[in-house]
């Protein structure tokens, strides 16, 4: 067995899941989202979120991979081998379903950092981004060549993320973090606080962000669409928490399993926890403040002037930075080099879960192992380079976001609740540190279980219920393999019956015995 690296310090391994933590998704993703369901209220079921399913979690995660000191694959092995394929499924959902087209958003933020000095998105940002740089076509079935630019830039996000996960943790994602976290922060603030001295973002801040239209998110409601629209945004908060805080990814516990023996696992949980969702809820305040700018330079209401998706940065943005007095081109330099910095710490926790598995499984050279990964995960990242890319972008993420995610966080709970029990990760948490009360076994076996499997069923019926007449038949192939990927996994777990009480009695472990203090 190769000996593991571990981190240097405790902090470079909260500035490292920190850093997975916070990407892409803070910045447009939660602000967004914020916007759509309810504003200020959102933050409700957010919180709500954060507290029932993401701490409860990310305890969980962290405290699996140290007391087992492996990637997923090998920790849940490691609790029963009938999951070991669970273990397995996460990284290669991360890897494949997410790293892949994750890397060339990347690329596209270079490409834009590049823009950035000559403002060379012009006066319509918008037809520049979908007619010039995507030149995107009519269907998913034209996927019409690659982009060359986009091909580049992706290629650099690659070699960035090999030069930092070829070496070892300490080395490499450990250092990368302390130089890239902190200059990600002091970005991040100089942008907030540029933009809350715009005119027009301190209205917008006031009344689109912090105010908060209560109806939206009130699950009682009499009328029943309302009540059944109050689901979706529920819904909507817990799929952000799962992605935010990357979990169900096998990266926390990877990341975990190298922290040495004496840590304080719950309060990393928390430290983690927190400082992701605060950094998303100020990085709102710089969305919605330059959106409210744009609006009063150009006139327009803000509900107008806001857009969704990757529309945001790279549409609403751009067109506001052209619009601003003085500094133009600074600002867009700053901007879109802290989106590149967030979105690289971040892509390199899913290349190390990934890779870690591989080397943890088969014994081979991290060196190796991480330089296949990368040139693999390139030639793989091509097909989002094309010109129908977005489309395929947008599969993926429904179905990994609404689905992946929120499946894998659940049998993990299902896992660590009953196999395992959860009393043995609390007892092993509780060893070292501030303690993890024990509240938490009643989280990770009931509740947090029970809405996650709540969640699944709103996501189904949504899907279920859209009108597929209207979709081109090349979408409607696109989710027909995602809906069949779905049935094999939920084969899997048939064939698997984890909840079949004759197979849970696990294993004897006399080691569990010891951490029963
Ligand atoms: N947490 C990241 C974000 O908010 C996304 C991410 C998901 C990163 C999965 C790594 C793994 O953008």
């Amino acid at each position: 067995m190769v000996e593991r690296s571990n981190w240097k310090s405790n902090v470079g391994f909260l500035l490292a899941s920190i850093g997975s933590a916070i990407g892409l998704g803070n910045v447009w993703r939660f602000s967004y989202m914020a916007h759509q369901y309810g504003g200020g209220a959102f933050l409700v079921p957010y919180i709500v979120a954060l507290f029932v399913a993401g701490i409860p979690i990310m305890i969980l995660e962290y405290g699996l991979g140290h007391k087992e000191k492996g990637s997923s694959p090998l920790s849940f092995a490691k609790v029963d081998p009938r999951f070991e394929w669970l273990g397995w499924w996460m990284p290669i959902v991360a890897m494949f379903g997410i790293m892949l087209y994750y890397s060339v958003i990347i690329g596209w933020c270079i490409n834009y950092l590049f823009y950035s000095f000559s403002l060379g998105w012009g006066a319509d940002p918008q037809s520049f981004f979908f007619k010039d740089f995507l030149q995107i076509t009519d269907s998913v079935a034209i996927l019409g060549g690659i982009r060359i630019p986009i091909l580049f830039s992706t290629m650099l996000v690659w070699i960035l993320c090999w030069l930092i996960c070829f070496r070892d943790i300490r080395h490499g994602i450990e250092k990368a973090s302390l130089i890239f976290m902190p200059i990600l922060f002091a970005l991040t603030l100089v942008i907030v606080i540029w933009t809350i001295f715009l005119e027009g973002a301190p209205d917008a801040i006031f009344n689109h962000y912090l105010h908060a239209d209560w109806s939206k998110i009130n699950l009682f409601a009499t009328d029943p669409l309302a009540r059944s629209e109050a689901g979706t945004v529920w819904a909507a908060a817990f799929g952000q928490i799962f992605f935010t805080l990357s979990l169900g990814f096998g990266i926390m516990i990877t990341y975990a399993s190298y922290l040495p023996k004496k840590t304080d696992i719950g309060k990393n949980a928390y430290i983690t926890c927190i400082v992701n969702c605060t950094y998303s809820l100020v990085a709102g305040i710089a969305v919605f403040g330059i959106v409210g700018f744009m609006a009063s330079n150009q006139g327009v209401p803000f509900e107008e002037a806001i857009k969704g998706g990757p529309q945001l940065a790279f549409v609403v943005y751009p067109k506001a930075i052209s619009l601003l007095p003085q500094f133009n081109v600074l600002f867009g330099l700053l901007f879109f080099l802290m989106l590149v910095i967030a979105g690289l710490t971040s892509g390199v926790s899913l290349i190390e879960a990934f890779t870690c598995s591989i080397t943890d499984k088969f014994d081979w050279p991290r060196q190796q192992v991480a330089t296949a990964v990368c040139i693999l995960g390139f030639l793989g990242s091509i097909i989002f380079t094309t010109r129908g890319g977005l489309y395929i972008l947008d599969i993926a993420d429904h179905f990994i976001t609404n689905y992946g995610l929120v499946a894998g966080g659940l049998l993990e709970c299902i896992l660590i609740g009953w196999i395992l029990k959860a009393s043995v990760v609390r007892n092993h948490i509780n060893r070292y540190g501030l303690g993890v009360a024990k509240v938490w076994e009643y989280f990770i076996k009931f509740s947090t279980p029970a809405i996650l499997i709540y969640l699944l069923y709103l996501s189904i019926s949504s899907d279920l219920a859209k009108n597929y007449s209207d979709y081109p038949t090349d979408q409607l192939i696109l989710y027909g393999i995602g809906w069949m990927l779905i049935c094999l996994t939920l084969a899997l777990i048939l064939a698997f019956r984890p909840w079949n009480p004759s197979k849970l009695k696990r294993r004897h472990r006399p080691e569990d015995d010891d951490l029963l203090v």
